[in-house]
C-alpha cells in the first residue's frame, strides 16, 4: 500500500480527567518523515498514544487520507493503515522471535514473515530464541518487525534507540531510513536521541508541556541554539 497523508487538526487530549495535550495541529505528507522532540513529559507518548486511540480526546481530529479516525478505536485506526510501535517494547518474553511474529496473525503469511526477516536478518537468526533471550536492539527489531507485518502506511515509532548501543542505532535508523525511502510508509519518530531524528527527518516539532512550541526543517533547528537549548534542554545537538 502506498504512504499516505495524516492530519491532525486542533487535538486535546488526556487521561481520564487530566489533560496533556492541547491544540495541536500539523500534518505530514504521505511519504514524508517527522521528527518529534521534546524533553521528558512533554507529551510525546501521549501524542502517539492519542493518535492510535489509547487516551481520552477531548476535541479535535485526526485522519489518515480520507478516512476520519478521530471517534475510531485502536483497532479500526490499525485497519486503516496506523502502525503503532510503543516505547515499551510490547514483546512476548515466552515465546520464540517467530511465534512472537506469527501471534495474532489469521493464518501464516509466510512472505511477510520473509519480508521482516530480509528487514532484520539477526532476527532470523535467532527465530528459534525466546523474546526473553533477546538484547534490546533485538526486541526493538521484534516489536517493530510485528507492527511491519500489519503493513501500515503511517508507522509510529516512539523511542526506538533507547538505551542502545551506538552500533545497533546506526543499525536501525538504516532500516527505518529504507522503509520511508521505499515510499511506502510515512513515518512519525520521537527520540531523545536529537541528531538522529534531525538526519532522518524532513520536518520536525517540539512539544512543551502539550503544546507545539516549534516546528520547521531540521536544519532551521540545529542552527537556533536557543530553541535547542529551551526546548531540548541540551548545550548543543548529540
Ligand atoms: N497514564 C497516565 N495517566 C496520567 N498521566 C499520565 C499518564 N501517562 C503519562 N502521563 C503524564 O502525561 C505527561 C506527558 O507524558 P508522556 O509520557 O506523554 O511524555 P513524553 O514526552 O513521552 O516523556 P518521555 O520523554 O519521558 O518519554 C506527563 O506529565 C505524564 O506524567
Ligand atoms: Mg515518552
Amino acid at each position: 500500500m502506498p504512504a499516505s497523508m495524516l492530519k491532525v487538526e486542533n487535538l486535546s487530549a488526556g487521561y481520564g480527567p487530566t489533560r496533556i495535550l492541547e491544540s495541536i495541529s500539523f500534518s505530514v505528507g504521505a511519504g514524508r518523515r517527522l521528527a518529534v522532540l521534546g524533553r521528558n513529559g512533554m507529551g510525546k507518548t501521549t501524542l502517539f498514544a492519542t493518535l492510535a486511540g489509547q487516551t481520552r480526546r477531548y476535541d479535535g481530529r485526526i485522519s489518515i487520507g480520507d478516512i476520519d479516525l478521530s471517534s475510531t478505536s485502536s483497532a479500526a485506526r490499525a485497519h486503516a493503515g496506523l502502525g503503532y510501535v510503543p516505547q515499551t517494547r510490547d514483546i512476548f518474553p515466552s515465546l520464540s522471535v517467530e511465534e512472537n511474529l506469527t501471534v495474532g496473525l489469521k493464518k501464516r503469511k509466510k512472505d511477510a514473515i520473509e519480508e521482516a526477516y530480509a528487514l532484520f536478518p539477526r532476527l532470523k537468526e535467532r527465530r528459534r530464541n525466546l523474546g526473553s533471550q533477546l538484547s534490546g536492539g533485538e526486541q526493538q527489531m521484534l516489536t517493530t518487525a510485528r507492527t511491519i507485518l500489519g503493513r501500515p502506511t503511517v508507522l509510529l515509532l516512539d523511542e526506538p534507540l533507547e538505551g542502545l548501543a551506538p552500533v545497533i542505532c546506526e543499525e536501525l535508523m538504516v532500516v527505518f531510513s529504507e522503509l520511508a525511502a521505499s515510499g511506502d510508509m510515512t513515518i512519525l519518530l520521537v527520540e531523545q536521541r536529537i541528531q538522529s531524528a534531525l538526519d532522518f527527518a524532513d520536518e520536525v516539532i517540539v512539544l512543551e508541556r502539550g503544546r507545539i512550541a516549534w516546528n520547521g526543517t531540521p536544519s532551521a533547528l540545529s542552527q537556533d541554539h536557543k530553541v535547542v537549548e529551551r526546548l531540548l534542554g541540551v548545550g548543543g545537538l548529540h
